[in-house]
């Protein structure tokens, strides 16, 4: 990560009310440009750190006392651990996102879409980042995308006789304002509304988190992997299992009749895996 980069990570945790950061003792390098970074926090279950256990974050122009690991580019991402403050709760993340103005996605959202469902949901379902109906009503896939994500839910479920429901679980994205035109977000806008997706989940604490899509898949995993790869896999975010699969919007094209089958066969595990 260059100066600007970490100058920019500093204030931002600053802003969120941060003074303190845990500074791992073997600071790990990739040697990647900080522009191709994402969220990413690494896929290896690594402890997030304890609101108790800090340190004085360095001066930023203060070189590590111990030198840097070089991981090879298996996993090419930078790394940024989640940061939460102390007794942290969804209410206080969403306190703290308040009326957002940290990124450009500010400038032309109606509604800022936190997240729904149960509060203490053994599952969590995390999307891209709001669309028109999600960006108009405030809360995370109501549109189409969104039907087809509650009828998946609530047909597998009741299918393998398992008394879930959409309201059981609880629903977010990596962003929280709508991107314009529906892009994908960028990398920035992924690192800065990140880190309260990151607390959402370190607060739920959910067995089992469901990413739909690459762009969710790369926030949370870090992986330039396809999600064509990726799902159907187990993978690890800071101990909590993760489990990638399509996007529903993508299952909504007409040419995707395989990975439909193979979205219900993944939710059809996610869900046994968590509710049996
Ligand atoms: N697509 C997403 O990724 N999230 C939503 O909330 C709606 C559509």
């Amino acid at each position: 990560m260059d100066r600007d980069s970490l100058k920019r990570h500093l204030e931002f945790y600053r802003d969120l009310g941060i003074r303190q950061l845990n500074i791992p003792a073997a600071p790990v390098c990739t040697g990647k440009p900080a522009g191709e970074s994402p969220v990413a926090a690494r896929s290896q279950p690594v402890q997030p750190p304890g609101p108790q256990t800090v340190r004085t974050a360095p001066a930023v122009a203060t070189p590590p006392a111990t030198p840097p690991v070089i991981v090879p580019p298996t996993n090419p991402m930078p790394t940024l651990l989640p940061v939460a403050p102390p007794d942290d709760s969804l209410q206080k993340i969403h306190e703290d996102i308040g009326d957002c103005r940290r990124c450009r996605l500010c400038e032309q959202r109606n509604k800022i879409v936190f997240g729904s469902g149960n509060p203490e949901a053994r599952l969590v379902f995390v999307g891209e980042g709001p669309g028109a109906d999600e960006d108009a009503t405030g809360l995370p896939f109501v549109g189409r995308a969104g039907q087809l994500l509650t009828q998946m839910i609530n047909g597998t479920a009741a299918k393998e006789g398992l008394a879930i429901r959409r309201e059981d679980v609880y629903i977010c994205n990596v962003v929280k304002c709508r991107p314009p035109e529906n892009r994908t977000p960028l990398p920035d806008e992924m690192e800065i509304c990140g880190q309260f997706l990151f607390r959402q989940l370190l607060v739920i604490r959910p067995k089992a988190i469901c990413v739909l899509g690459g762009t969710a898949a790369k926030a949370l995993l870090g992986t330039r992997e396809g999600i064509t790869k990726l799902r159907g896999n187990w993978q690890n975010w800071h101990g909590i299992q993760v489990m990638p699969t399509y996007h529903p919007s993508y299952l909504l094209r007409p040419y995707s009749q395989d990975a439909k089958r193979e979205s219900w066969l993944d939710l059809k595990k996610v869900l046994h895996h968590v509710f049996d």
